[in-house]
């Protein structure tokens, strides 16, 4: 299943579930992710894969830079547009409809770069990271948050979560959580095996890449700078 598809259903309902199925580490990584940018109030930061624009909402709390949050999904954007209004950052925020292997901006136009669960659902992630890092100022930094596969004991307890708990705990919610739960563990395992992260980074051409693992590795934070 394509990820447009896979995220239609989910805009609504993304953000408690994302909490909820994450043992409420999510904000927490999100969190980490954007203490690593360093940027101000007269920064502008593109955040890919926004969805519902939660990374772009701390972006701007932390820091007062301007965002642009794009998404491929319509229906994600719409429901980030909400957020934003609620938090009364419209003027600090815009999101737009956009594909992360193709960005509708011309080169070095941002002051910083965030990305979050994103590589997973593109074709080619050393392109996409290309692509991402065509857009950023030389010397400015780029970021991204990502679920590992923990490792030592804690692998086991997470193999059994994605195996049995989140599929089963996925379809008492919805059949888009359903399809999620199903996904998720073979999605973030596959990834792992076949990809480096930080061979991955430094092959695109970013510069001082640093990874950082949470929550046991269960959640991955890499950041580096554009050349
Ligand atoms: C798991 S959500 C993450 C949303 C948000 N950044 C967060 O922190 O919760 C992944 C998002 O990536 C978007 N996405 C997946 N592939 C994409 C692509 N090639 N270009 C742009 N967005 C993409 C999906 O539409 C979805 O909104």
């Amino acid at each position: 299943m394509d990820a447009i598809e896979l995220f239609a259903p989910l805009g609504p309902t993304y953000d408690r579930y994302a909490r909820l199925l994450s043992f409420g580490q999510d904000p927490r990584w999100r969190r980490f992710l954007v203490s690593r940018m360093d940027v101000g109030p007269d920064d502008a930061v593109l955040d890919v894969a926004t969805g519902t624009a939660a990374v772009a909402i701390e972006l701007v709390r932390r820091s007062g830079c301007r965002v642009v949050g794009l998404d491929q999904s319509r229906e994600m954007l719409e429901t980030g547009g909400r957020r934003v209004a609620e938090a009364g950052l419209d003027g600090r925020i815009e999101l737009v409809e956009g594909r992360a292997e193709q960005l509708p901006f011309a080169d070095a136009s941002f002051d910083g770069l965030t990305f979050t669960y994103l590589l997973r659902y593109v074709a080619d992630p050393e392109a996409t990271l290309r692509e991402l890092s065509r857009v950023v100022r030389p010397g400015r930094t780029i970021a991204m948050l990502e679920f590992g596969v923990p490792p030592g004991p804690a692998r086991l307890a997470w193999e059994l979560y994605v195996r049995a708990g989140l599929p089963v705990l996925g379809a008492v919610v919805s059949p888009g959580w359903r399809r999620v739960g199903s996904f998720l563990g073979d999605s973030i395992r596959d990834f792992h095996r076949r990809y480096d992260l930080l061979e991955l980074w430094r092959a695109a051409g970013i510069e001082n890449v640093r990874l950082r693992r949470l929550s046991l590795g269960g959640g991955v934070v890499v950041w580096g700078n554009r050349a």
